[in-house]
């Protein structure tokens, strides 16, 4: 397994589509709203990410993709298709997922938005525990450690909370590759035993379930949901390896004093 060591000219221009994708996330927010429809912001995601951001979705068409950015609601677990029939209402939770590709590298990040003022506590802690789980890991990075560290730390705060840790679906490396190695997983697991050294860049991208960890592929191809309909939450980062620690490269403002120790 070859995992690429990024150089300074790479990570400036990773860090670049990086902060693009999390913008996409800044602008959407206020879009969030019940009785607007997925296609909708699927629309408005793509405009800026074409016209304002001169850049391009990386979702567009990759294996047959077809939309701009990731909309996964509910029991969707990840890699939800926007449907202009499909609208959202008070106490939905709703991952959007943004790829972008810029001056040929690419940035990935996702987060949860509620919709409305009404969630549950249940349905708070489930998104705030899938959100504390990736800061967990982003906090133990540094280089020298084993990557299974990053899975290990992950499982056990989720399981604590007795939510539960998709398997299939993992955080991948990234750079003039959409998805490059290594695999993130984020559960502990004997799969990948290697060191992190300064300059690999990654995704972590936990999904994790109120209920039961399994989960299908439904017949449209793409979108995943969890198999007791139980909801999902995922977030998503970009991160650089460095010789203090770790850098989030998909930061957005809001995180500014949050993503400390926890
Ligand atoms: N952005 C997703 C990830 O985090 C991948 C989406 S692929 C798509 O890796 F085709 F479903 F868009
Ligand atoms: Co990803
Ligand atoms: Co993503």
């Amino acid at each position: 397994m070859t995992v690429l060591i990024k150089n300074y000219e790479e990570i400036k221009k990773i860090n670049k589509s990086c902060q693009l994708a999390a913008q996409v996330l800044e602008m959407i927010k206020k879009y969030i709203k019940p009785g607007i429809s997925t296609e909708k912001l699927n629309n408005i995601c793509h405009d800026y990410i074409v016209n304002v951001q001169k850049a391009k979705s990386a979702t567009l068409g990759y294996k047959g993709f077809p939309k701009s950015v990731c909309i996964s609601v509910n029991d969707v677990v990840c890699h939800g298709i926007s449907n202009k029939k499909e609208f959202l209402k008070y106490g939905d939770i709703v991952n959007i997922d943004v790829t972008v590709l810029n001056n040929n590298y690419y940035g990935d990040t996702s987060k949860m938005f509620v919709v409305g003022d009404y969630v549950s506590e249940k349905t708070k802690l489930l998104c705030l525990t899938a959100q504390k789980s990736l800061y967990k890991a982003i906090n133990i990075i540094k280089p020298g450690i084993n990557l299974n560290l990053i899975g290990k730390t992950i499982q056990k705060y989720v399981e604590s909370k007795n939510f539960s840790v998709v398997r299939e679906y993992c955080g991948h490396g990234i750079g003039k590759n959409f998805h490059e190695e290594p695999q993130i997983l984020h559960y502990d697991s004997d799969y990948n035993k290697i060191i992190l050294r300064s300059g690999m860049i990654f995704t972590i991208e936990p999904m994790i379930n109120l209920g039961k960890h399994y989960v299908y592929l439904t017949n449209d191809g793409w979108t995943v949901k969890t198999q007791d309909k139980t909801l999902s939450a995922q977030y998503e980062h970009t991160i650089l390896v460095n010789n203090n620690g770790c850098e989030v490269l998909t930061i957005r403002k809001e995180e500014y004093n949050k993503i400390i120790k926890i």
